[in-house]
């Protein structure tokens, strides 16, 4: 039975105060929330501070990326290590955005994916096609190959700990989502592509998230399809009603 985990990227937002303005906020409203996970990812100025807030609650802290090397010369990077000593727990990798803006390889995304389980955090790996890949019936040739590259460092039994959220371009941040058979249909496709490269037990734990516009509205259309086991939420996290609403939408 895969447990439904819902995570709140919060991307570039939020000073301190604001982030712990929030987590005060939203932590009182999913307390009796219990049969997801609930993550929230700060940006990593504000990990700190959030995950004090944390503590004794059913939220757990995750980060919006890591470096792949354990030490050394990288100047403005961070580790998995460094991650690890604050608390966090997961961490966002591959997201489109960090594809775009930072020229993210699925080269430099399989090594952070291997760095990750090496410090025993828990990744969430970003995979989605472009607005003219769907439109050119490429979507899912897209996600395969994002997958079998970003993958291929890693085991089985490291797959079965994995979170896989499909996030496709053109919903993120636009308002505009995926139909939900849509996301569910690609949902399958992935897991058979897990199925195929690491046997039916990883494909039967390996959680896979929807994301891309979610709200507190449209929430339930995805997260009621069978083989969609949560979402990655980008502007709805930052508000914590819509994030508690997005929560409980997840309990089954
Ligand atoms: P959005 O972002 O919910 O604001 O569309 C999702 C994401 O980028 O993870």
């Amino acid at each position: 039975m895969r447990v439904p985990i819902i995570a709140g990227n919060w991307k570039m937002n939020k000073t301190v105060p604001k982030a712990v303005a929030l987590i005060q906020e939203l932590v009182p409203l999913v307390a009796h929330s219990q049969g997801a996970e609930i993550v929230v990812c700060p940006p990593f100025t504000a990990l700190y501070p959030v995950g004090r807030e944390l503590s004794g609650t059913n939220i757990v802290l995750g980060a919006q990326n890591l470096f792949w090397a354990d030490q050394g010369a990288y100047t403005g990077e961070i580790s998995a290590a460094m991650l690890v000593d604050l608390g966090v727990s997961y961490v966002i990798l591959g997201h489109s955005e960090r594809r775009a803006y930072q020229g993210e390889t699925d080269t430099q995304i399989a090594n952070k994916l291997q760095a990750a389980f090496k410090a025993a955090l828990r990744p969430i790996l970003c995979v989605g096609e472009h607005l003219t890949d769907r439109e050119q019936g490429r979507a899912q040739a897209v996600v395969e190959t994002q997958l079998e590259e970003d993958l291929k460092l890693l085991s089985s039994e490291q797959v079965r700990q994995l979170v896989i959220a499909y996030e496709p371009i053109w919903a993120i941040g636009t308002g505009r989502c995926a139909e939900p058979a849509d996301a569910a249909d690609m949902a399958q496709m992935i897991r058979n592509v897990v199925a195929d490269k690491f046997g039916p037990g990883a494909a039967a734990e390996v959680r896979i998230q929807y994301g891309g516009s979610v709200s507190g509205a449209n929430s339930h259309s995805f997260l009621s399809q069978a083989g969609i086991d949560g979402a990655l939420v980008g502007g709805a996290s930052l508000k914590a009603e819509d994030f508690a609403t997005i929560v409980k939408s997840a309990l089954r």
